[in-house]
């Protein structure tokens, strides 16, 4: 298997090129002005697949985009890997912050990617990392070294909250039957400290509106005797938190799984500098759940931020005006145990109960998400453990993290698989935010890694 570095040093200024084609099509599934180059990207990808070496590919209409599937069955006796990626990205506003066109991919260096970065909307989140998978087949396939079956599933709404995918699993359970499912949309602790994700927060997003008078009225002439919906919204929302940043809705917490101190003092092992978490984000302090750490408060607890809040009069100059409506976004991460029709359902309840008499309240649910935690004593760790050993030198640290992959606990319960999260971005790759990166160096380790799970595992399942 030595042939994989060798391969890569040949190969590799293909692999960058070729991902730097698939970053160029702006596949924003949340802006329905982009539908046909997301259609586009599913086209490219099947494509890359079956370059690649998949016997079958094909592009799976449903009821919203496609996802495209591929795949190489060497022997039915052996076990098979389903691996799962997005083609879908978020949108690039605000554009303005960007330091070259989102779409027009370039590769610059940064203190953490001496090798260069491919800056480009997707190239992290989740382009790049998907094909870093498309690549590793393609090694395996030329070189003779794949060990077992192998199926991909690409997704195109993720990041719109993957709406059609439970019907999809659904109705084609067979074709989709695995042993394992190997997902790259996850990050590393840091180049030189390789972790495993072991867990994904669920996800419970809300949209709330605040209506007061039937119009919009002058500040002056009604200010000070009628409900001002923003005001109403702002003190509710400033009413979700205590002054120990524990969320107030009744019942929140009565599922959140409490890990053990052993637990909590295992997770205090990894390595994390505070100084160091400040200063990339440029904040004075940390804010966050009181008694928690700060890893503890981005992956082991629940949250509640508002994501997007909107309303009155928000153009050049001053306008006197008290407006009608007042409106937020909402998301709630989740952790094992909560489920989240629940926690929308309470919140909803708990929102409405403390509306004042002169409002109205509306809570709109949007999608939603399980949480998901992965056991690390399976032979799918193992083998991703002992992959990133042979290919970082260093065994890696298992971590549970803050996003969410919601399909990943539905995998389980349709498919009945556990998942194998091989991340290999950096927290600081800017995913969703402007100037999203994804380190070649990375992209290139990921496409060497990968290999050495397909073989551990088989090893490890047939023995
Ligand atoms: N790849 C991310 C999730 C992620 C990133 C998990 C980094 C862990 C570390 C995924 O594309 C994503 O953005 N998920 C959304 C949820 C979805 C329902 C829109 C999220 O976490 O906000
Ligand atoms: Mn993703
Ligand atoms: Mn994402």
């Amino acid at each position: 298997m030595e042939e994989i570095s060798n391969y890569i040093q040949q190969h590799k200024d293909r692999f960058v090129n070729e991902l730097v084609t698939l970053l160029k099509i702006p596949s924003i599934s949340a802006d329905s002005a982009h539908s046909q180059d997301v259609i586009e990207t599913a086209e490219a990808v099947e494509k890359s697949l079956k370059d690649a070496g998949c016997d079958h590919t094909e592009i799976c209409e449903t009821k919203g985009y496609p996802v495209v599937y591929g795949e190489k069955i060497i022997d039915a006796k052996l076990p098979t890997i389903l691996v799962y990626g997005h083609y879908d990205v978020q949108p690039p506003d605000p554009l303005s912050l960007w330091n070259s066109p989102p779409f027009e991919p370039v590769i610059k260096t940064t203190d953490l990617h001496p090798d260069g970065a491919i800056f480009a909307r997707g190239a992290c989140d989740d382009k790049g990392q998907m094909f870093m998978h498309v690549k590793a087949l393609e090694f395996m396939v030329k070189n003779n070294a794949l060990p077992c079956n192998v199926k991909f599933m690409i997704e195109g709404e993720e990041e719109v909250g993957s709406d059609s995918l439970a019907d999809f699993l659904a109705e084609h359970k067979e074709k989709l039957d695995n042993d394992i499912i190997l997902i790259s949309d996850t990050g590393m602790m840091a180049n030189d400290v390789p972790s495993i994700t072991t867990g994904l927060r669920g996800l419970s997003y809300v949209e709330v509106e605040v209506v007061g008078p039937n119009r919009d009225l002058h500040s002056g002439i009604y200010g000070g005797a009628v409900p001002n919906p923003i005001n109403i919204l702002s003190k509710m929302i400033a009413s979700l938190h205590d002054e120990n940043n524990h969320i107030t809705i009744p019942g929140f917490y009565d599922k959140v799984e409490e890990l053990s101190t052993a637990e909590r003092a295992h997770m205090a092992e990894a390595p994390f500098s505070l100084e160091a978490y400040k200063n990339a984000l440029a904040i004075g302090d940390v804010y966050g759940e009181s008694g928690y750490t700060t890893p503890e408060r981005y992956s082991i607890r629940p949250t509640l931020d508002v994501n997007g809040i909107w309303g009155g009069y928000t153009g050049e100059g001053a306008k006197t005006v008290i407006a009608s409506k007042a409106n937020a976004k909402i998301s709630m991460r989740l952790v094992p145990h909560q489920d989240p029709d629940e926690i929308t359902e309470l919140f909803a309840r708990h929102f409405e109960a403390i509306a004042p008499e002169g409002v109205k309240v509306t809570v709109t649910p949007h999608h939603g998400g399980l949480p998901y935690v992965t056991p690390t004593d399976s032979i799918g760790y193992q083998a991703a453990a002992k992959a990133y050993e042979t290919t970082f030198g260093k065994t890696p640290i298992p971590e549970r993290t803050g996003g969410s992959i919601p399909i990943v606990a539905l995998f389980e319960e349709v498919l009945g698989s556990k998942t194998i999260l091989m991340g290999f971005g950096l927290d600081s790759d800017a995913i969703h935010s402007p100037n999203e990166h994804f380190g070649v160096w990375n992209f290139l380790k990921g496409i060497e890694t990968i290999p050495y799970f397909y073989k551990y595992y088989t090893e490890f399942s047939t023995q």
